[in-house]
């Protein structure tokens, strides 16, 4: 790799042009190079640096000057986006999820370890400074055996009916980010057992989808862990996780705006902040950053392949769980999944 690496965007929209702007000023060892967008417009918007906006996905890849893109289209597309990456061998990092389909999703890890190409999923919570030191306290064996994992994260207020139509659900949609860190810092998950109402917005039913859900996760290793999710407080984003072992506690604190704090008779308030890009503003620079630093020390960027999939089975199986009134068993639930495709394993 160059000394500095250059970067293409793909998608522009809320989340694109984060990572535009970031890798233009705020990522050492890469710069913007070329941004393309379906919407000209958002394309121009994201040339952070000096950056040129390309006619399509393929004059993108054809540049000799990308080394790696950032895929941040709609979900829809990033199966044949990071298709198109990996055979113009450029290194990836793509939003979540890959696909909102398993048979999809294994297939599009497959053609990136086909491609040989560094490859890098959008799990940026992983790099919430909060949550990664409480998960590097974890593995540090600060808290002794790992014994329960929990995990609660809220949007402010639920998404237009057009978004909840096309998301996957809330399972797939959100708290798969949940998934991945209950994964990530307590092992492999062996049952899934979830409930899910619609008790904010009735439009979550016309699209089989729920807007409040408990899922309860039980680990390889017989640690148990509990995963809510809510599509409103009307107080904010909440984002908090905790893990309990032989030893202590860990606890990754929610985010408040600690700018504005009011005093009146029934205490002292804060406010939550508001909305997820602000929330993860630095997780969003160091996800990038970590990739920047894995393709210049030639290793293998973390969360890959291997996560894309494993996270995505937890997602689909709470789905299924809500579906059945039962717990699933996720051994067997991936074999039939794969059964149902044919054997993909
Ligand atoms: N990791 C996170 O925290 C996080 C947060 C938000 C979104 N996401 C993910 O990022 C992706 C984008 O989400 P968003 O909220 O930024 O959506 P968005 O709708 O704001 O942006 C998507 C952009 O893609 C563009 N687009 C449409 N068709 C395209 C095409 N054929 N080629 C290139 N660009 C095209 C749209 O014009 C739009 O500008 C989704 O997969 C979503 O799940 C991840």
């Amino acid at each position: 790799m160059s000394a500095s690496i250059g970067f293409g965007v793909i998608g522009a929209g809320r989340i694109g042009q984060r990572h535009a702007r970031n890798v233009a000023a705020a990522i050492d060892d890469a710069h913007l190079v070329a941004v393309f967008d379906a919407s000209e417009e958002a394309a121009r918007a994201a040339t952070f640096g000096g950056a040129e906006v390309e006619p399509s996905v393929e004059a993108l890849l054809a540049r000799s000057d990308v080394d790696a893109v950032i895929i941040a289209s709609p979900t829809p597309l990033h199966v044949a986006h990071v298709e198109a990456a990996a055979a113009a061998g450029k290194a990836v990092l793509c939003e979540k999820p890959i696909s909102l389909d398993h048979a999809e999703t294994v297939r599009a890890m497959r053609t990136v370890a086909h491609a040989g190409i560094p490859f890098q999923l959008g799990f940026n919570r992983r790099f919430d400074p909060g949550i990664a030191a409480l998960a590097h306290a974890l593995f540090d064996g600060e808290i002794g055996t790992p014994e329960a994992f929990r995990s609660l994260s809220s949007d402010p207020a639920p998404p237009p009916e057009a978004y909840v139509a096309v998301s996957g659900g809330l399972f797939v949609d959100s708290a798969i980010h949940d998934f991945d860190l209950a994964r990530w810092m307590f092992g492999e998950v062996r049952r899934v057992t979830a409930l899910g109402r619609v008790l904010v917005e009735p439009y979550f039913s016309e699209h089989a989808d729920v807007d409040t859900s408990i899922v309860t996760l039980e680990f390889e290793s017989g640690a148990l862990g509990v995963v809510q999710n809510s599509r409103r407080t009307r107080y904010g984003y909440e984002v908090r996780v905790e893990a309990l072992g032989s030893d202590g506690k860990l606890v990754a604190e929610d985010a408040f705006d600690p700018k504005t704090w009011r005093f009146d008779e029934r205490g002292v308030h804060a406010n939550h902040v508001h909305y997820f890009l602000e929330r993860f503003e630095a997780a969003y620079r160091l996800e990038v950053q970590a990739f920047v630093d894995a393709l210049k020390a030639d290793r293998a960027p973390s969360p890959g392949p291997v996560d894309a999939i494993a996270s995505l089975r937890i997602a689909l199986a709470a789905r299924e769980s809500v579906a059945r009134g039962a717990p699933v068993d996720l051994t067997t639930f991936t074999a039939a999944l794969e059964a149902a495709e044919g054997g993909s394993a």
